[in-house]
C-alpha cells in the first residue's frame, strides 16, 4: 500500500470511530444518565376520543425531538391489555415506563413487578387509587375533580335566582377511571348547595361519541324534561348533539351543555351555540414527559404531582380560540 493510500484509510478508520462513538453515546439530550439513548415504554388508554389523539400524538412528537427511544402500545381500553404491556416492557427492561391507567384501581401486582426490577414508573394523565407511594414516582395530568367542579359552578351562576328545578342528564366516561369518578364527584360537590339542580339520569359513554349519542337517544327517550347535559368529555357531547338534533330538539338552546376537555370540533360546536360552556383539560403532556423521564432514569428527584394548568371556555372565548387551536 502507498502511504497517501495507508493515510486516507486511516483518516477513514477515525471517522468511523468518532460516529460510531457518537451515536452509541447518542446526543446528551437523549441520555437519562445512562449511556444510552434512553428507551420508554409507553402503555396509552387507547383512541377513543379527539383529547386521546392529541394526547398520543404530543408524546409521540415529543420523544422524537428529544431523542428518546419510544416503546408504544394501545390498550384499546382495556385493563388486560396495558397490564401486559407493561409486562411486556418489564422483560424488554426498558429505562422508564409511563402510562395512562384506563382505570384507577387493580395496578398493584404488576406495579411491584416494575418494581422488583427497579424500573421507575411514571403516571401520566391519569391516577391509581394504590395507597403505595413507592410504586410510581410520579404523576402528571389534571386535577379532574377541579374539572367537574369549575362545570357544576358555571351551572350554578347559570341559574342564580332561578328557582325552578333543573334537570339534569350526565354522560359519564369509562367507568372505574379517575376522570369519570373525579369529574362526577367535583360537579356533585359543586351543585350539591342548591336542592333545586336534579340529576335525573346519569349512565358511562365510555368516552366515546358513538357511546354518547346512544346513551343520550336513551334519555332523551326515557326522560320526560332535560335542561342540561353534563358531558365528562367532548366526544360523548359531540354524539349526544347529534342524538338531541335528530330528536328535533336544539342543543345549546332547548338543552344547556357543559363538557370537558376544549377540543377543535367542541369549540366548532361552540361557536354554532351548541355546547355553552367547556373546561379544559390539556392532552399535551409529552415535552413534560419526556422531562420527567430523564430526571428519573438519572436518578434525579422530582415532583410527586404535577399539575397540568387549564382554563375554561364560553361560546365567545372558544370562537375567538380556534383558527390557533393545536387539538
Ligand atoms: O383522561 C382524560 C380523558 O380521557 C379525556 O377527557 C377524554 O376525552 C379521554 O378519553
Amino acid at each position: 500500500m502507498s502511504k497517501r493510500a495507508a493515510a486516507a484509510v486511516l483518516a477513514g478508520a477515525m471517522i468511523v470511530g468518532l460516529s460510531a462513538c457518537s451515536s452509541a453515546g447518542g446526543s446528551a439530550d437523549a441520555k437519562g444518565g445512562g449511556d444510552h439513548k434512553l428507551v420508554l415504554g409507553f402503555s396509552q388508554v387507547g383512541a377513543e376520543s379527539g383529547w386521546r389523539t392529541a394526547n398520543t400524538k404530543s408524546v409521540q412528537d415529543a420523544a422524537k425531538k428529544a431523542g428518546v427511544e419510544l416503546k408504544f402500545s394501545d390498550a384499546q381500553q382495556k385493563q388486560e391489555n396495558q397490564i401486559k404491556a407493561i409486562r411486556s416492557f418489564i422483560q424488554q427492561k426498558v429505562d422508564v415506563i409511563a402510562f395512562s391507567p384506563v382505570v384507577e384501581s387493580g395496578w398493584e401486582t404488576v406495579l411491584k413487578e416494575a418494581k422488583d426490577a427497579k424500573i421507575p414508573v411514571i403516571l401520566t394523565d391519569r391516577a391509581v387509587d394504590s395507597k403505595d407511594d413507592s410504586l410510581y414516582r410520579s404523576f402528571l395530568g389534571s386535577d379532574f375533580v377541579e374539572e367537574g367542579k369549575k362545570a357544576g359552578d358555571w351551572l350554578v351562576k347559570q341559574y342564580d335566582g332561578k328557582n325552578d328545578d333543573v334537570t339534569i342528564v350526565q354522560l359519564e366516561g369509562t367507568t372505574g377511571s379517575a376522570p369519570a369518578n373525579d369529574r362526577k364527584s367535583g360537579f356533585a360537590d359543586a351543585i350539591k348547595g342548591s336542592p333545586k339542580f336534579k340529576v335525573v339520569a346519569s349512565q358511562t359513554g365510555d368516552f366515546t361519541r358513538a357511546k354518547g349519542k346512544e346513551v343520550m337517544q336513551a334519555f332523551l327517550k326515557s326522560q320526560p324534561k332535560i335542561d342540561v347535559l353534563y358531558a365528562h368529555n367532548d366526544d360523548m357531547a359531540l354524539g349526544a348533539i347529534q342524538a338531541i338534533e335528530e330528536a328535533g330538539k336544539k342543543p345549546g338552546t332547548d338543552i344547556k351543555i357543559v363538557s370537558v376537555d376544549g377540543v377543535k370540533d367542541a369549540f366548532t360546536a361552540m361557536s354554532q351555540g351548541k355546547i355553552n360552556f367547556d373546561v379544559e383539560c390539556n392532552p399535551l403532556l409529552g415535552d413534560q414527559l419526556m422531562e420527567l423521564a430523564k430526571k428519573v432514569k438519572a436518578g434525579e428527584s422530582v415532583e410527586r404531582r404535577i399539575k397540568t394548568e387549564e382554563g375554561t371556555f364560553t361560546p365567545e372565548q372558544a370562537t375567538a380560540a380556534l383558527p390557533t387551536r393545536q387539538y
